[in-house]
């Protein structure tokens, strides 16, 4: 197992190139699977969970590989249908093969997602959706047997959630389908946006991406393309936070304020001066951090759930209370008995957090239990007097790229170890 040990109180400074994204990369790497030519997906983050997904690739047939930030997918030999248990229990992403596989192929088998523990990760509007389009489907012992016995076709789908996954999935199995889908609250993240443009430059007819009503035309092929994955919003909302904690400046290249529009705000509320410019975030933290009175995770546009534990790692430290309601996820608060275990004086009740700021966080041995959480220990290690230990380092690194050497390059005392 792998830990970062780091010594804290150090105010970081300094230029970060914010990865590709990894909620973009993993749906973009399933849609290739619709591809009868070579895609090469540029600015592809080196995660653990996209290589995960080449593995699937793979698995089915695909040819894949990474080589300096770039995947490149060959589909045109695609020889399987069904998605071993293993390798479907590695990430919760593994879910969106399923539209793409039953598009390409009419049929798929795979087992329930795994992924972080946030709660029940429940497929109900995915599979609702995709039987809405033609699909049969059955399920023993976990394992869903999928088939469409006439083809996909197209359907209006209303969804009782703008569920991320199901978005994509419904868009991945309606590109080559019959007709026309039309996707009605759809989920109006920049990664559904990302995933509809992707999809367009394969030769695909997606309209009203990032937008509540998505309309997908089937097409009788998708070609292959060269794409570049857009930025990862939620680690820049992770290296603000690291800015706002140590009293730091950074600038973070490829960080789209767009994208960010419910988050910038709070960074704003704690005190830190925030400019954003092109494709660039300039991020001071000003000490003492203010406290922010009410953070309500939502859908985009709103304030993303992905930010919740990083944003609180920062709230820890911030003059006064704040209160944090996470309305997402069920189970997406177990940082906060690590954190406190730094310090912290956090309560939670349900949904809701409350954040009393303290003075100082001391460091400790802590460990990671989801993805985001355990970045918040690191972002919360950075700050605390003398060293941390975060162990569990495999959470972070399904979705931060080296996140020690990021950190390191902007005066950060971290290094990985295996303990
Ligand atoms: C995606 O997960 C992201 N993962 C998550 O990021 C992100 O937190 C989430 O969207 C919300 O933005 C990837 O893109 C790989 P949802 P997803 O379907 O698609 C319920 C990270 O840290 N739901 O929008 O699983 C579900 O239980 C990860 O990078 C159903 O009830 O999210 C949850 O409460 C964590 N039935 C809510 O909807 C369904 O059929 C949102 O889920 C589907 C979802």
């Amino acid at each position: 197992m792998q830990k970062l040990v780091i010594r804290g109180e150090k105010r970081l400074c300094g230029e970060i190139a914010v990865q590709g994204a990894k909620n973009s990369a993993l749906a973009l790497l399933a849609a290739c699977v619709l591809c009868s030519g070579e895609v090469v997906l540029k600015n592809c983050p080196a995660l653990s969970d996209v290589f995960a997904a080449c593995r699937i690739l793979n698995r089915l047939g695909c040819k894949s590989r990474y080589l300096d930030h770039c995947a490149y997918v060959d589909a045109g030999g695609m020889s399987e249908c069904a998605v071993p248990e293993d390798m479907m229990r590695q990430m919760r992403s593994s879910i969106v093969f399923l539209g793409a596989v039953l598009g390409r192929k009419g049929q798929c088998e795979l087992s329930y997602p795994g992924g972080c523990e946030l709660g029940p990760r429940p497929i109900d509007m995915h599979l609702s959706a995709l039987s809405q389009m033609g699909v049969k489907i059955n399920e023993e012992y976990g394992v869903l047997c999928c088939e469409c016995p006439k083809g996909l076709h197209g359907a209006r789908i209303n969804l009782d959630f703008p569920s991320v996954g199901a978005t994509e999935n419904i868009m991945l199995a309606a590109a080559l389908a019959k007709g026309e889908t039309v996707i009605t609250n759809a989920a109006r993240e920049p990664e559904i946006a990302d995933l509809g443009d992707f999809l367009n430059c394969c030769g695909a007819r997606v309209s009203g991406q990032g937008t509540s009503t998505i309309v997908i035309s089937g097409v009788d092929k998708l070609h292959g393309c060269e794409y570049e994955v857009m930025p990862d919003r939620i680690a820049a909302a992770t290296y603000m936070s690291a800015a706002a904690i140590t009293g730091g400046e950074l600038d973070l290249k490829n960080a789209r304020a767009e994208h960010l529009g419910a988050v910038i705000p709070v960074f704003e509320q704690m005190g830190c001066r925030v400019f954003s410019y092109d494709d660039r975030i300039y991020i001071a933290g000003k000490q003492p951090l203010k406290a922010v009175k009410t953070i309500r995770t939502m859908p985009f546009p709103a304030f993303p759930t992905d930010a919740q534990a990083v944003v609180m790692a920062a709230l820890t430290k911030a003059k006064g209370t704040s209160v944090v309601v996470e309305n997402i996820f069920s189970s997406r608060y177990r940082h906060v008995d690590e954190l406190v275990r730094m310090g912290a004086d956090i309560k939670t009740e349900g949904k809701v957090a409350v954040i009393e700021g303290v003075e100082r966080l001391y460091g400790a041995r802590v460990r990671a239990a989801d993805l985001r959480g355990g970045a918040a220990l690191v972002l919360a290690g950075l700050a605390a007097q003398g060293e941390t230990e975060v162990e569990n380092l495999c959470y972070i690194d399904r979705g931060y790229e080296s996140i020690e050497k990021y950190l390191r390059n902007v005066g950060a005392d971290v290094c990985r170890m295996t303990s």
